[in-house]
């Protein structure tokens, strides 16, 4: 699959309504989107799906909805303040702002070229370089060459430019602040109370961030730590026995660096994630259980269950809090890329948790009359990556014959349950008590708490195709017929059979058909 693909998905889901770029007519927001009348309908779908499998039908899962902002001595104990960071680095032949571990690699020594869009920028460049660095470049059309990498490893992926800045730690947290102190009015005391003369560098930015802590929150970069925060408070509601697991979804907020492959990676996405907290020494058959589990579930709903796969970790990969992690990863069209972490953070972060603030959590076995910190196996989902792997995987043009020759239809072959719109109910003619019986039928999936919907613009054939292109699975289509015989037409998106049915039965065919 190439990128191609990607250009048409995206295509598709703006001209269909189901994602645009967020605030357009202002330019767009770097990597916010908006999920439109049907991108909505296919992220509820895929959440609700995940909260009924994960919450609703075990047992031993139950869920949590915890608010954003949490207090901020959370973070510390996660590690988010010290080390959710990224090293970023500065071009200073292009500008850009770069991702070091994300950069273009560059052996030691090796010589390299500098390209630029155009010859002018070409010697700008050229210009800039043997003035601020003293180095002499020879220009071939749009490319500078006789450059060397230096020591670091890497050059910019933009221009290939050798020049940069030292790498700097930057936090991917989002920070704003709570309670009536303002943390500007401080901080313009500080500046004319003269409290900053002197500084400069570290000492000044430490100064700076001392005054605006005091009153600073965090937006969660991740759903997880909030049930760490209420391990007791819900094992103790709930009485609830070790293994159990502690569910939610929602969204995090990341300032990521780079941000890639439209709604693959942005700044606002959402989130599903379970904390499942088991007794220490079952912790490696549970994370066995749930690797294998999840990777089910995703590939259940797909065309194709092969583009998934499980990566373990290799033991330099692993989070500092983690014991052992398998990546499911989904082969998008610029190659695999993760979609779930199912990790084993041991009692790493209860024990965090319990040190910074002072309270136990930790459990008392009934049974064994013994107390102890559970381990914890993660698996964590990216819901709206999730919305983007199925746009993907649904993703069809086929040629199909018409009475004109050939034709090729655009389909999304959504797994039903997915899908938007779960069946379109369609008057042949806008006459002869069609919309009238069109209405009364999707008036009764309604009442069974389907999303039908009634649609009466444009030809038949258009109609069709119109559903084909925005994944509903099936369309009952309303004709003379129908008012002599009470049958209607049951056509399938997938097969584009059509087959006769009885309008008492319709409700009953699309439930059983959108069973398990
Ligand atoms: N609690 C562990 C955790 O948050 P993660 O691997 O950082 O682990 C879990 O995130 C999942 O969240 C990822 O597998 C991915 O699907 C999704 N995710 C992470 N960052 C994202 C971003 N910037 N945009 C969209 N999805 C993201």
């Amino acid at each position: 699959m190439s990128d191609d693909v990607m250009q048409k998905v995206i295509s598709l889901c703006k001209r269909r309504g189901f994602v645009f770029q967020s605030s357009e007519i202002y330019g767009g927001l770097r990597s916010a989107y908006d999920y439109g009348p049907l991108g909505v309908e296919l992220k509820r779908n895929l959440m609700n799906a995940w909260w009924r499998d994960m919450v609703h039908r075990r047992e031993d899962v139950v869920g949590l909805d915890a608010s954003i902002v949490m207090h901020p001595r959370v973070w510390e104990a996660s590690g988010h303040l010290a080390g959710f960071s990224d090293p970023l680095v500065d071009c200073k032949v292009c500008k850009d702002r770069f991702r070091a571990d994300h950069a273009t690699p560059a052996e030691s020594g090796a010589s390299v070229n500098l390209h630029f869009a155009d010859k002018g920028r070409a010697k700008v460049a050229q210009a800039l370089i043997a003035d601020q660095f003293g180095v002499e470049l020879e220009r071939r059309g749009k490319e500078l060459v006789g450059a060397t990498a230096g020591d670091r490893g890497y050059v910019c992926p933009v221009c290939g430019s050798p020049f940069m800045s030292e790498e700097r730690q930057f936090n991917l947290m989002f920070r704003t602040s709570l309670g009536p102190v303002d943390p500007m009015g401080r901080l313009a005391n500080a500046i004319e109370a003269g409290e900053f003369d002197g500084l400069s560098g570290a000492d000044l930015r430490g100064s700076i961030d001392r005054i605006t802590k005091e009153s600073a929150v965090y937006l969660r970069p991740e759903t997880a730590q909030a049930m760490f925060v209420q391990f007791s408070n819900i094992q103790q509601s709930m009485a609830l026995k070790v293994p159990f697991g502690i569910a939610q979804m929602g969204k995090s907020f990341r300032n990521e660096i780079t941000v890639e492959h439209f709604i693959f990676r942005s700044c606002e996405f959402e989130q599903m994630e379970m904390e499942f907290f088991c007794e220490p020494g079952t912790d490696d058959t549970w994370l066995d259980y749930w690797k294998q589990s999840r990777m089910e579930w995703w590939q259940k709903f797909a065309n194709d269950p092969s583009k998934f796969r499980l990566r373990a970790h290799a033991p330099d990969e692993l989070a500092h809090y983690a014991k052992g992690c398998y990546d499911i990863e989904y082969l998008y069209p610029w190659g695999w890329g993760e979609l779930e972490g199912v990790a084993n953070r041991t009692d790493y972060d209860l024990q965090k948790h319990a040190k910074y603030s002072g309270s136990k959590l930790e459990y008392f076995d009934p049974v064994e009359r013994k107390r102890y910190t559970p381990y914890v196996i993660e698996p964590a989902a990216g819901a709206t990556r999730g919305v983007l792997t199925y746009l993907v995987d649904a993703y069809f043009e086929e040629e199909v014959v018409t009475q004109k020759g050939t034709d090729v239809r655009t389909v999304l072959k959504l797994h039903p349950q997915l899908a938007p719109i779960k069946v379109a109910v369609l008057p042949l003619v806008k006459k002869n008590g069609m919309p009238e019986k069109a209405r009364e039928v999707v008036e009764a999936f309604f009442q069974r708490g389907i999303n039908a919907k009634y649609d009466a613009q444009h030809a038949i054939g258009k109609r069709y195709r119109r559903h084909d292109e925005i994944g509903t699975p099936w369309c009952l289509t309303i004709d003379g017929q129908t008012m002599e015989d009470g049958t209607i037409t049951l056509r399938d998106r997938d097969s584009m059979e059509q087959r006769r049915i009885s309008i008492d039965n319709a409700v009953q065919e699309i439930e059983d058909l959108l069973r398990d």
